[in-house]
């Protein structure tokens, strides 16, 4: 709704030239401190997608935050995509650009049953590149993307034109 809308607008700042000079940052930590606007968050997520998924993708680090409480109150399982390096088991890794920099993320081969229906969340789509290998990763799993939820989407980056060839309509929303 436009109410939950302007509260979590209320609720995340802008940081200039951080993390270099020229980035506008959106911080959400005003958000996650604030237990009204933090539950109105979850409960929208959880809603969307209750009874659809099977798991819930958290993507390193803001992503997490937001992922786990969703998964619990979804009643679906939580999976975590990392920075190179963090996950002990069997991984798929995939790299790609960052607006300010570049890395790779992984996922255990073994986080999905066959089929799965999936949903990932982050913070912020800014280029799309995360979401982007995100997708990836998933789908070399073995598993099935059915929703990308993110906060907030930076326009400007057009995150969205990147990601339309490999997510049909719908799939991605914010708020
Ligand atoms: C930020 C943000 C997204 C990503 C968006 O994470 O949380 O995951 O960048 O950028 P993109 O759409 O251009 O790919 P960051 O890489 O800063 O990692 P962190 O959460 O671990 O700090
Ligand atoms: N905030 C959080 N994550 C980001 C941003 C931002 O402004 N830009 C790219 N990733």
């Amino acid at each position: 709704s436009g109410e939950l809308r302007k509260l979590l607008e209320s609720r995340i700042r802008d940081v200039p030239d951080w993390p270099k000079p020229g980035v506008v940052f959106k911080d959400i930590s005003p958000l996650l401190a604030d237990p009204v606007a933090f539950a109105a968050l979850v409960d929208a997520l959880a809603e969307r997608c209750a009874g659809r998924v099977d798991k819930v993708v958290g993507i390193e680090a803001r992503g997490f935050i937001l992922a786990a409480p969703v998964a619990l109150r979804a009643r679906a399982g939580f999976v975590p995509v990392r920075k190179a390096g963090k996950l002990p088991c069997a991984t798929h890794a995939q790299s790609y650009e960052l607006e300010y920099g570049s890395a790779t993320l992984e996922v255990h081969q073994d986080a999905f049953g066959a089929g799965d229906r999936v949903l990932v969340i982050d913070d912020v789509l800014a280029t799309g590149g995360t979401v982007e290998a995100t997708i990836d990763l998933i789908r070399r799993a073995g598993a099935e993307v059915v929703g990308v939820e993110v906060l907030l989407e930076l326009g400007f980056l057009d995150g969205r034109a990147r990601l339309a060839p490999v997510l049909p309509d719908g799939v991605l929303e914010s708020f």
